[in-house]
């Protein structure tokens, strides 16, 4: 059925599908029965959280996530589809890239199909409302959505990052800006630094760059009475020695985890031809082309870091045995993101469903 829908919707501008198919869930779920009949339908089977033996506060909070199928950064930028999202299943939802200040991102067309590669290209530039403006949706969000005390939770997670004229010298202040302003509302909090579409943003992610980000992150982390768990955005592109030394940085930043990864400027071994690409022009390539690419750093990090420390995988995710594949790698958890679009809104309760089966508790 999908499929169909599919078809007719990847006639038009990948942008405009996006908000016209999400405007169109958001009326259905704001109507009651609609609203009932679509979470009945996509209720995911119950997933029990793949363990990571650790006293962290990821580990806390992830313990108590309702799902392990997540949504990635930039789907719901400016935070407005919470619920419609939480309508379809997902655990946990990561809104931004979130800026201190609002801005348009880059010119359009900025977001384009390679079908025959079931990939994306984007360049969106962080584009956002800003996080004052998005504080104030979280705030409504969370009076209506207070968690139960002990049962499973939908989680939101604050995905930052610095504003396009922000100089790199001074991009730990809009860190520390997001985070001020958005955690009371947020779960936790992901410092961006490898978006390709921001100038010299993925410079951010040298040591010491990250060493002064974390430092003020935690300092100010610390103060507050419900710490939040911050974890690591990186890129797929990283050498070696850079995945090295980030691993090395972990007890020093105190790093509660690393979502892996991000999308990519590789452009190898595509289908679509040289000429489209070309057309297509700069920006982040994500979804089956980046599939093994993102495993194959996840299974690295994993048996780097071992078990109690948290990866959440992104990259390619289409179907449960995606899913499965980097559970297998090391991830506690996953996200999707190109997927949602090629796969459709039963997305999280395919995944779930298979999931559910792979891992079901032996019975003794
Ligand atoms: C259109 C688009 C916008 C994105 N925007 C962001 C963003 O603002 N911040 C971020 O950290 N990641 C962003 N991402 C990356 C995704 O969160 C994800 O990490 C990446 O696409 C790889 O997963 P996938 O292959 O399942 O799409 C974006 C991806 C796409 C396709």
């Amino acid at each position: 059925m999908y499929r169909i829908i599919r078809s007719l919707l990847f006639l038009f501008d990948p942008e405009k599908v996006h908000y016209f198919s999400m405007g169109i869930l958001k009326s259905l779920c704001g109507v009651g029965i609609f609203n009932r009949m679509i979470t009945n339908w996509f209720r995911p089977v119950s997933v029990p959280a793949k363990p990571f033996p650790s006293a962290s506060l990821a580990a806390q909070l992830f313990k108590n996530c309702s799902n392990p199928v997540g949504l990635g950064a930039g789907f719901d930028k400016n935070a407005k589809y919470l619920r419609e999202l939480k309508c379809l299943g997902f655990g946990f939802v990561e809104i931004g890239t979130v800026t201190p200040i609002a801005q348009d991102g880059n010119d359009k067309p900025r977001l384009f199909r390679l079908k025959k590669d079931f990939a994306l290209i984007n360049r969106m530039g962080f584009n956002n409302d800003g996080a004052d403006a998005i504080l104030e949706r979280l705030k409504k969000w969370k009076e209506k959505n207070i968690p139960k005390h002990n049962g499973a939770r939908f989680l939101v997670g604050g995905n930052i990052g610095k504003n396009k004229n922000t100089a790199n010298e001074e991009a730990w202040k809009d860190y520390l800006t997001c985070f001020e302003i958005l955690h009371p509302y947020v779960d936790y909090f992901v410092v961006n630094v490898s978006s390709p579409n921001t100038p010299a943003l993925r410079a951010l992610q040298d040591k010491e760059s990250l060493r002064k980000i974390f430092t003020v992150l935690n300092e100010a982390n610390n103060k507050i009475q419900k710490p939040k768990p911050i974890l690591l955005k990186i890129a797929p592109d990283l050498e070696k020695s850079q995945v090295d030394d980030v691993i090395a940085l972990i007890p020093e930043i105190e790093l509660e985890g690393l979502i892996v990864a991000n999308t990519t400027l590789d452009r190898s071994n595509l289908i679509t031809g040289i000429n489209e690409l070309n057309k297509i022009g700069a920006g982040g390539l994500s979804g089956k082309p980046l599939q093994d690419k993102s495993t194959q750093m996840i299974r690295y990090i994993h048996e780097k870091t071992g078990n109690g420390f948290l990866i959440i995988g992104s990259g390619g995710i289409f179907t449960g045995a995606d899913a499965q594949a980097k559970l297998d790698a090391g991830a506690a958890l996953i996200q999707v993101w190109t997927g949602f679009v090629y796969e459709g809104p039963a997305i999280v309760k395919n995944i779930s469903a298979y999931l559910a089966k792979r891992n079901k508790p032996k019975e003794a």
